[in-house]
């Protein structure tokens, strides 16, 4: 009744920013990953008998405010007449913070749970249990390139290409540490309920993933950073325009995109990605990560530098 599953962070390159079923957790948009190698949160699920409630631990500290969602996760995989759990969950980088930790987290859960009870759920039946809990957290089932399509029924995922395929590199620049100002399931209502240009974001977002998954085919590294960074753009022009505005980028956010600027002008292959939170995510090349690094590094604002290439989705690691 015991199992560890480790899962990595993926980061959109086209974004999921809204929900066409808040329910069912059903994204309004599709979207493309990448999954990351070397950051991870690694969970532990034990099923406890003489439990009286889910307890739950993160990063040494226990957590209150994610247990209900963790709760709702572990019914929705168990079943409501399981017995309670101890969740313990370690992640190797900084959580809540806009580096898609709760994608890495839900994904981890839901492989842990499901080994914890000897199911047998395929990768897609896993991916949708992950999803309906944190949309992004589905795209951490699967490994290097991944598709979250759109529907109304149910979510449905397809590997695009994997790490090995295309060997990019990510450059984090961590600008804030620090817990973000609103979680993205509340901001992403709230633009769908007030930004003016939430329409226009969902209905152009098929055009954006159909230039993005040419550029993935044939791996074009110049039109895919082209589509991301404008996909990017787009989704914070979308929050920017929300009442009240949601704003997740600091001083050291433009500076970033500034040192990436410049690298380009230089013939540097990178691009940049933002999610919710002051995080600028270079992805690059191989032959380009010393340089981005080093730019990256000597940008004001910067706290610190998170390196990793591409990996696989979610797996069990250890259980009995
Ligand atoms: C900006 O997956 O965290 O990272 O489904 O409400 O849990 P919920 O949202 P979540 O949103 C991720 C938003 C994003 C873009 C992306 O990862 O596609």
């Amino acid at each position: 009744m015991r199992a560890i599953a480790r899962a990595q962070p993926n980061i959109a390159l086209i974004k999921y920013w809204g929900k066409s079923d808040t329910r069912r957790n059903l994204p309004a948009v599709g979207s493309i990953s990448i999954t990351l190698a070397d950051l991870h949160t690694t969970m532990s699920v034990e099923l406890e008998p003489a439990l009286q409630q889910d307890v739950l631990t993160v990063n040494g500290q226990a957590n209150s405010e994610l247990l209900p969602r963790v709760t709702t996760c572990l019914d929705a995989v168990a079943g409501e007449q399981r017995h309670c759990a101890r969740v313990t969950s370690e992640a190797n980088f900084p959580i809540g913070a806009g580096l898609a930790s709760s994608a890495s987290a839900f994904a981890a859960l839901v492989v842990a749970t499901d080994a914890a009870i000897d199911g047998d759920r395929d990768r897609a039946q896993l991916a949708g249990l992950a999803g309906a809990a944190s949309g992004s957290a589905a795209r951490s089932l699967y490994g290097g390139f991944v598709e979250l399509s759109k529907s109304d029924e149910d979510i449905e995922l397809q590997c695009l290409r994997t790490a090995a395929d295309w060997p990019l590199q990510v450059v984090v620049a961590v600008n804030a540490a620090t817990p973000k100002p609103i979680g993205s399931t509340e901001a992403m209502e709230l633009s769908r309920k007030t930004s003016p240009f939430y329409g226009r974001w969902v209905e152009q977002q098929d055009v954006d993933l159909a230039s993005a998954r040419a550029a993935i085919a044939a791996r074009d590294f110049g039109a895919l950073g082209a589509v991301a960074e404008h996909n990017c753009l787009k989704m914070h022009s979308v929050m920017w325009a929300s009442r009240p505005p949601v704003v997740y980028w600091n001083s050291a956010t433009l500076a970033c995109m500034q040192t990436v600027r410049e690298l380009q002008q230089d013939g540097v292959a990178v691009f940049f990605t933002i999610d919710a939170g002051p995080q600028l995510k270079a992805v690059c090349e191989p032959a380009a990560t010393d340089d981005v690094r080093a730019a990256l590094s000597a940008t004001d604002g910067v706290e610190k530098i998170l390196m990793t290439g591409l990996g696989d989705g979610a797996t069990e690691f250890a259980g009995d």
